[in-house]
């Protein structure tokens, strides 16, 4: 793993935007895997910026994003369809027919995890997955104890997953119980992986991440096996007895 730290969160979205605005340069039909939450959003902002004064397209970008709450409509701001066109789909050139989120509110989830994984394989690999990181090492909304062979599955938010997300909720019970995430196995066959890590509660998490076991009880400790994986951390994860020089 290639790890990056940056002095602070403004620094590390510029980073991660630089980045992957370089490889939808070089690649202009470049499949990206999404994530959502508060990290990338700062990247999402500078990926705007750049498209509007560098003109970076997105014309022939074909993005899948990690995973949708299930039972929660698209037109809810907590939709993960809602936070990616506010924070990014609507202010650049994409396709929103080459923007692919699973649908929570699918009648069939099961079949709906089905369908979400022939789409990547169909328009896959994707290129460059970035992630964020979970409070307990979750990926996507693989929670501790996922298999790591798993596809695109139905999932139990645990109470802690429910009660970090419910700061976008009314309240607490508001929070949904069930996701679709693609899976790690799904996860592992993108080409290259972008890890985000940033804030002091995720630090021992990214402890956790460098110097714990590879173990299915930390879903992110699999991308120690993944061969290209860049994890780009601000300072305020770095504990003083943890700094990477
Ligand atoms: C959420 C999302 C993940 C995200 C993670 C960290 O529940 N499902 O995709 O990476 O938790 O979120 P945040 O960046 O808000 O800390």
């Amino acid at each position: 793993m290639d790890i990056i730290t940056t002095p602070s969160y403004e620094a590390l979205s510029k980073e991660a935007a630089s980045y992957v605005s370089r490889k939808i340069q070089e690649n202009p039909h470049i499949v990206l895997g999404l994530a959502t939450g508060s990290t990338p959003t700062g990247m999402y902002e500078q990926l705007i910026k750049d498209h509007i004064t560098s003109g970076t397209s997105y014309r022939h970008v074909t993005t899948f994003n990690l995973d949708e709450y299930v039972g929660v409509r698209k037109e809810n701001p907590n939709s993960y369809y809602a936070f990616m066109e506010k924070h990014l789909f609507q202010h650049i050139d994409i396709q929103h027919n080459s923007t692919f989120i699973p649908d929570g509110m699918s009648a069939d989830p099961q079949k709906e995890c089905n369908i979400y994984e022939q789409k990547l394989r169909k328009h896959g690999p994707i290129d460059l997955q970035i992630l964020g990181l979970g409070a307990n090492g979750h990926i996507g909304f693989n929670e501790p104890g996922t298999s790591f062979s798993s596809s695109t599955h139905i999932v139990e938010l645990t109470d802690s997953t429910r009660k970090a997300n419910s700061r976008f909720f009314k309240d607490l019970e508001d929070v949904p119980t069930h996701a679709i995430t693609m899976g790690i196995a799904s996860i592992m066959e993108a080409k290259e992986i972008l890890l985000l890590v940033a804030g002091a509660n995720k630090r021992q998490a990214y402890e956790q991440l460098l110097y714990g076991e590879i173990s299915e009880d930390f879903p992110a400790s699999i991308l120690k096996k993944h061969p290209c994986v860049k994890i780009l951390a601000d300072q305020s994860v770095l504990d003083t007895s943890s700094i990477i020089a």
